[in-house]
């Protein structure tokens, strides 16, 4: 037993009426407290204690808590009229043989007496001994601490068993439909079984402490104090590190996998604006808004943005790159080895109509392929088809619609030869004049209402592709 840490010289106040208690405590102390230390009185009643604690001037007391003739309600709430704060604390020798039990230990200023005492009267009041709330025979608690061990470990078991289950029947993750979507499932699959591993022993312990540890009415002690455990410490330190580089060195090979390449690759540049996007097969001759892709063959997206950075991402195909202005040119290999149809979402805040910037995204048989591509390379000689097939391709059909809806820019049904309102309250007649200087200029005259948000696409066109939506234009009326 430490009634005190050695160090600092303690002037102690030995309270019983008993002669042995107060020797006992004398032997006990002299082999533990700090040199300088001394017994400056043994008191044997309330009164004698009281004028003890004001003429000695102890700072530690010491209480005989067998004694009935040191009324302990009593006793603290004389001798702590004092504005002094004492260590006080409550000691038996009567049990364990040479043991002494340490029943409360605790320093008290006056305003927390009180307290003190309503749980020592509530405790004799209540029947119970004090001894049964804070002291527990050491012999006891190794087959109940082995109890609450295998218990709470059924209650892990329970609860990682179950949500396995569960979290099975709930397809977290959509159709797989890539060859790199096989191996990053699989890294999915590994981390979503150490999370519910973890989970369940962490809510697990948690759970069960809730219900078994928690405190009784009139339970108002304090729990053990508990200084530390360094073999556990050593392996909650070791085994998450372990665990850190296996998932590490996985995660690298896993890395590599997605990123293997193909020798005979398909090559297919995306451009990305704000709120669309645009695919070019250059060995094909092919732009188009819908990403068409042969099954089984891998693509090589290269890809780069015109304004800010996008992000592309076909979820079923679980990779994602951002896509960057400038001359940054990123690139993506894909192994679709699904057919069906998808769609690439933009996976990256770029402004006001991000959560709509998604196109379609096909992946076919080879055959398939083939008679599309056949089928796309052909120009059409219709100046309205064409337009029609240049607007969507660019992306102009992201801001304005054909059917008098308003999307972010103005629609374009009846927009020709009609009255354009201006910000400065004037109007302009949409004649071909205005179409065109608006697609090469659109910041100069902005329709009224309208913010001025659309980018120079005019500076990737051809003079012809300008005219041709021009005419597709015309047609809308
Ligand atoms: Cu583009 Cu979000």
């Amino acid at each position: 037993m430490a009634i005190e840490q050695a160090g600092t010289p303690r002037r102690v106040l030995i309270v019983s009426s008993h002669p042995l208690f107060g020797k006992g405590i004398q032997r006990l102390l002299q082999a533990r407290l700090a040199p300088g230390s001394s017994v400056v009185g043994m008191v044997s009643t309330v009164e004698e204690a009281v004028s003890a604690i004001n003429s000695a001037n102890p700072d530690l007391v010491i209480v005989d808590y067998d004694d009935d003739r040191v009324n302990r309600d009593e006793f603290l709430a004389r001798f702590v009229e004092t504005a002094r704060q004492l260590r006080v604390v409550l000691l038996s020798l009567k049990e364990g043989g040479s043991q002494a039990i340490v029943y409360d230990r605790r320093t008290l200023a006056a305003a927390q007496i009180d307290d003190w005492l309503a749980e020592w009267s509530f405790n004799n009041q209540s029947g119970r001994s004090a001894k049964k709330l804070i002291g527990m025979p050491i012999s006891g608690l190794r087959s109940s601490n082995m109890k609450h061990f295998i218990v709470v470990m059924l209650v892990i078991a329970a609860l990682f068993a179950l949500l396995l289950v569960g979290l099975e029947q709930v397809r977290l993750l959509p159709v797989a439909a890539s060859a790199q979507s096989i191996v990053i499932d699989q890294l999915f699959q590994l981390h979503f079984i150490m999370i519910i591993f973890l989970f369940s022993l962490i809510v697990g312990i948690m759970i069960y402490s809730l219900v078994v540890f928690r405190r009784r009415k009139g339970d108002l002690t304090d729990g053990p104090h508990i200084e530390g455990n360094t073999t556990l410490e050593i392996a909650w330190t070791i085994v998450p590190l372990l665990v850190v580089l296996a998932v590490s060195f996985i995660g690298s090979r896993v890395l590599a996998q997605v990123n293997q390449v193909d020798p005979k690759p398909l090559y297919v540049n995306v451009i990305a604006r704000q709120w669309s996007w645009t695919f070019e097969y250059p060995e094909e001759g092919i732009t188009t808004d819908t990403l068409v892709l042969p099954v089984d063959r891998q693509v090589v997206l290269r890809m780069r943005s015109e304004d800010v950075i996008h992000s592309f991402w076909v979820p079923e195909f679980r990779v994602k790159q951002d896509v960057l202005p400038g001359d940054l040119v990123r690139e993506l290999r894909i192994n679709p080895n699904r057919t069906g149809e998808y769609k690439v979402r933009c996976a990256e805040m770029c402004g006001t109509q991000h959560a709509f910037m998604e196109q379609a995204v096909q992946v076919v048989s080879q055959a398939d392929y083939t008679s599309w591509v056949t089928e796309n390379s052909v120009a059409s000689d219709d100046p309205v088809a064409r337009g029609q097939q240049t607007a969507q391709n660019i992306g102009c059909m992201a801001c304005h619609s054909v059917d008098g809806t308003t999307v972010v820019g103005p629609t374009w049904q009846g927009l020709f030869m009609s009255e354009v309102p201006l910000e400065d309250g004037s109007t302009v007649t949409a004649d071909e004049a205005y179409l065109e200087e608006s697609i090469r200029e659109p910041q100069l005259k902005i329709h009224d209402g309208f913010q001025n948000v659309m980018p120079r696409l005019a500076d990737n066109m051809t003079d012809e592709q300008i005219q041709d939506i021009i005419e597709f234009i015309k047609s809308l009326q």
